[in-house]
């Protein structure tokens, strides 16, 4: 099986996200690579999808939704997961599932690929002003 975890990332948490379950998959066996969504996959030349977005404004990153819709017919063909990359912190007592945090387009895709699932991971922001030591002590 080979698989492609497609990510779109301003920042870069989400492209580490998805590196890892990159990771993870080979680590256990299965071919697999992550890719930016900017490189324009082809979800035709694998076996299984993976895509995840950064989430800014309840939204998925507009690549990342590009993306689906373009590859709408391939993906549906395919077993698709889904993943989120969003909330900094949660109110008291709220999961990462919970259904206010899930970004707009995601009803949208269920209907139009059937992924087999979609989850939330913490986020993470990385101001500009980290890599000179401000935020280091
Ligand atoms: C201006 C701004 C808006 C954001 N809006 C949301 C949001 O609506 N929902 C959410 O869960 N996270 C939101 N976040 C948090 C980001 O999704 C989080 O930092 C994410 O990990 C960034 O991923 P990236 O480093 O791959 O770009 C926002 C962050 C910023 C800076």
């Amino acid at each position: 099986m080979n698989v492609i975890v497609v990510y779109a990332s301003r920042y870069g948490s989400t492209r580490g996200i998805a590196e890892f379950i990159a990771e993870k998959l080979r680590e256990h066996g299965t071919q697999a690579e992550a890719r930016s969504v900017d490189a324009a996959p082809r979800p035709e030349e694998y076996d299984a999808v993976v895509i995840g977005s950064a989430v800014y404004m309840e939204h998925w990153m507009k690549e990342a939704a590009e993306f689906v819709r373009r590859n709408q017919t391939a993906l549906a063909d395919r077993p698709v997961w889904l993943f989120s990359s969003g909330p900094l912190e949660l109110e008291q007592g709220a999961g990462p599932d919970d259904p206010e945090l899930e970004p707009r387009e995601i009803g949208e895709f269920r209907e139009s690929i059937h992924p087999r699932g979609h989850r939330v991971f913490f986020g993470a922001l990385k101001p500009k002003f980290a890599s000179s030591g401000s935020l280091t002590h």
